[in-house]
């Protein structure tokens, strides 16, 4: 059966075979920089849920996983950089290695935001994995520790990424139309 959301998607960025290479790579290089520990993954949701699905079964050493879920205010675009808090922690994180996970770091303030209200709560550490990165857009002062690929600064859906809640289950990643998103 032909898939209806490709008739909006401009271009393909990244491929599911790309994808998956490049994911079975970073849980390959996390678990070398981890083996004999035990950290945290704590997805950022809804975005991580796919990448989290695949990363999770990448990696090869003992792990616990959590999620997070916030939102911003003002879309994203607030100059306050005030982030909510929409589901938090299930338990506590003091001593642990914390990994971070999450589909994509725009602007930076989610994780920004994130990594300043996870250091209070005295993790060992925090580390950051992405998939994407868009470095043209960053506002805060947030690098991630792994990353997947770089993008441009376009419209990507696709693979946990949404417009207006839809585009999650694309199971590659690509440019929106500007139509789809202007009219
Ligand atoms: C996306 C993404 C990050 C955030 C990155 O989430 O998952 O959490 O935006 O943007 P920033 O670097 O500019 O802060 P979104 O708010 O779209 O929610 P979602 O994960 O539910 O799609």
């Amino acid at each position: 059966m032909k898939n209806e959301m490709q008739e909006d998607i401009l271009r393909v960025l990244f491929t599911q075979e790309e994808i998956q290479n490049r994911v079975n790579a970073l849980g390959a290089q996390i678990s070398g920089v981890y083996q004999g520990r035990t950290p945290l993954f704590l997805g950022v949701l809804k975005g991580c849920f796919v990448f989290m699905a695949d990363l999770m079964r990448a990696v090869s050493i003992q792990c616990n996983m959590d999620f997070m879920a916030v939102s911003s205010y003002g879309n994203g675009t607030s100059s306050t950089g005030a982030v909510r808090i929409t589901k938090d922690l299930s338990r506590d994180i003091e001593g642990q290695d914390i990994i971070i996970v999450e589909d994509i770091l725009d602007s930076g303030i989610t994780l920004n935001y994130l990594r300043g209200y996870l250091s209070t709560r005295l993790p060992s550490s925090i580390r950051i994995v992405t998939l994407l990165d868009k470095p043209d857009r960053r506002r805060a002062d947030i690098h991630p520790d792994y990353f997947g690929f770089t993008v441009p600064d376009e419209f990507v859906v696709g693979y946990g990424l949404d417009y207006a809640e839809r585009y999650r289950n694309l199971p590659y990643i690509g440019i929106l139309k500007p139509e789809v998103y202007s009219s």
